[in-house]
């Protein structure tokens, strides 16, 4: 069996999102700036792409969360393995997430990050799977609704891998 990778959403359409997205957050912040906060390691490619986007003036911040330690299943306890480096009392906060799937990872985040004082706190993912969710937590900005399906691209991994690819994928399991 070898596995191979099947384009859920390509590229194109998640450069046009990404556009339509950053224009609905710039509406939002009404031209202050933005402290991006983004969360490692599966919101890499979104971070940068959006920020690009950004008619803002904005920071980058990165925080990292993990449940899954290489499983495809959540053990439902996150733990933050690296916070923000500065001080953002007073900022105005964009968090960036790759995904909600449980919605624990980014429920722990926003109440890491509540902790601190930012002015305001939005939350952005680019993909979320709204049947999959255990706890109570909404993103201000969504990319995609998917269904139930193991992806894998821009910024996602199976096992660390995939990453890369500029698109969002299924992992197929097909004979050799
Ligand atoms: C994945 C993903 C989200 C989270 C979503 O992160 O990037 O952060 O899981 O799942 P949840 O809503 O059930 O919490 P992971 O812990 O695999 O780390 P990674 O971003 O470094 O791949």
């Amino acid at each position: 069996m070898i596995e191979k990778i099947e384009s859920l959403i390509t590229e194109e359409q998640i450069n046009k999102r990404v556009l339509e997205i950053a224009k609905n957050i710039c509406k939002d912040f009404k031209g202050k700036e933005i402290l991006l906060i983004c969360v490692l390691k599966g919101s890499i490619m979104f971070t940068v792409d959006l920020s690009k986007r950004l008619d803002a003036p904005t920071e980058f911040e990165f925080i990292e969360a993990s449940s899954y330690n290489n499983n495809t299943i959540s053990n439902g306890n996150v733990v933050i393995k690296r916070d923000i480096a500065t001080n953002i009392e007073g900022k105005n906060v964009l968090v960036i997430e790759d995904i909600i799937d449980t919605g624990r990872t980014l429920k722990k985040i926003v109440e890491h990050i509540k902790t601190k004082n930012p002015a305001m706190l939005k939350i952005c993912a680019l993909l979320d799977k709204p049947d999959r969710r255990i706890v109570d937590i909404k993103a201000d900005y969504i990319g995609f609704e998917i269904e139930d399906v193991f992806v894998v691209g821009y910024g996602l991994d199976h096992a660390q891998k995939y990453r890369n690819l500029p698109f969002v994928g299924i992992v197929k399991m097909e004979d050799n």
